[in-house]
């Protein structure tokens, strides 16, 4: 069974992570097959909006721990920055659904979302500096963009995660919903309905502003994260989370 779930119904394309054993942690195979399940979907005309969303009860615990210490992905053609790269070009609506744990990469790929539902049992974390890694997919720009300087800079210092209320009043999601993939289907349904080439003007209009800064701070966040995967301090966090799931 695939890691990453493909299925279209009518022109919404929905792409669901699939490994709940692990929390959906997301492997370097996963973020080549959201690429290009992303890619395809830009330039397939059947396709009018495309749903982010997770089997089992959470969404992803983000890049798989395991992944970052025998894969760490160093360069900008490695999957993980393809994929980055697909979300932010993406041309068409891109719904989030999210129930649970949304971590690391789960909470900042968000940000490059359309319109987010989320389930009252959503959580959502970017405990980045925790792992001695830095905040990436453009969130050191997109996130304190959006809460403000001084909520972000607490939220990437501390780890602290939060809940579904909490992004709604920041803004990060736009809907709680008790059936999160419900409510987008019915979100994406709707703009389904409306003429296309007007939806993806409105994005384009609406992503304009920020997309050449949000590519370039990616460019940077990349670097750094790269180098700081091979950190004592990343490391030691990764050896931690090993340790503690003994299986170090
Ligand atoms: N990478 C690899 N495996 C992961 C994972 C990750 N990021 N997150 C969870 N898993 C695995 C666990 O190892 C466990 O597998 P196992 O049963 O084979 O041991 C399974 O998913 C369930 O996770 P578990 O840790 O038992 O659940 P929990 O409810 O006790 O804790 C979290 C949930 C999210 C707090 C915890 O899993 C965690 O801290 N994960 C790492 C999150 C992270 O740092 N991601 C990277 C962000 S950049």
């Amino acid at each position: 069974m695939s890691e990453i779930l493909t299925t279209q119904s009518g022109s919404i394309l929905t792409l669901s992570f699939n490994r709940p054993a692990k929390m959906n942690a997301l492997t370097r195979a996963m973020y080549a097959s959201l690429a290009k399940g992303l890619n395809d979907a830009a330039g397939d005309f059947g396709i009018r909006a495309v749903i982010l969303t997770s089997e089992g009860d959470h969404f992803t615990a983000g890049n798989d721990i395991v992944d970052f210490m025998d894969n760490p992905p160093t360069s900008d053609s490695s999957e993980v920055a393809q994929f980055l790269a697909a979300l932010l070009n993406f041309p068409k609506p891109l719904i989030g659904a999210v129930k649970g744990n949304a971590v690391g990469v789960g909470t900042t790929m968000l940000l490059h979302c359309d319109v987010v539902v989320a389930a009252p049992s959503a959580n959502f974390s970017m405990p980045f500096a925790s792992l001695g890694l830095v905040p990436e997919a453009g969130s050191s720009f997109l996130f304190p963009a959006l809460v403000g300087y001084q909520r972000a800079a607490k939220i990437f210092f501390t780890g602290e995660s939060f809940g579904a209320d909490a992004a709604l009043e920041m803004g990060l999601i736009a809907e709680i919903d008790s059936d999160a993939l419900a409510g987008a289907t019915k979100i994406a349904q709707h703009i389904a309905e409306q003429p296309p080439q007007a939806i993806i003007n409105t994005k384009a209009l609406l992503k304009a502003r920020n997309h050449e800064s949000v590519a370039a701070v990616m460019k940077a966040e990349f670097e750094i994260f790269a180098m700081a995967l091979q950190s004592d301090e990343a490391m030691e966090a990764f050896m931690k989370f090993m340790a503690k799931k003994g299986k170090s």
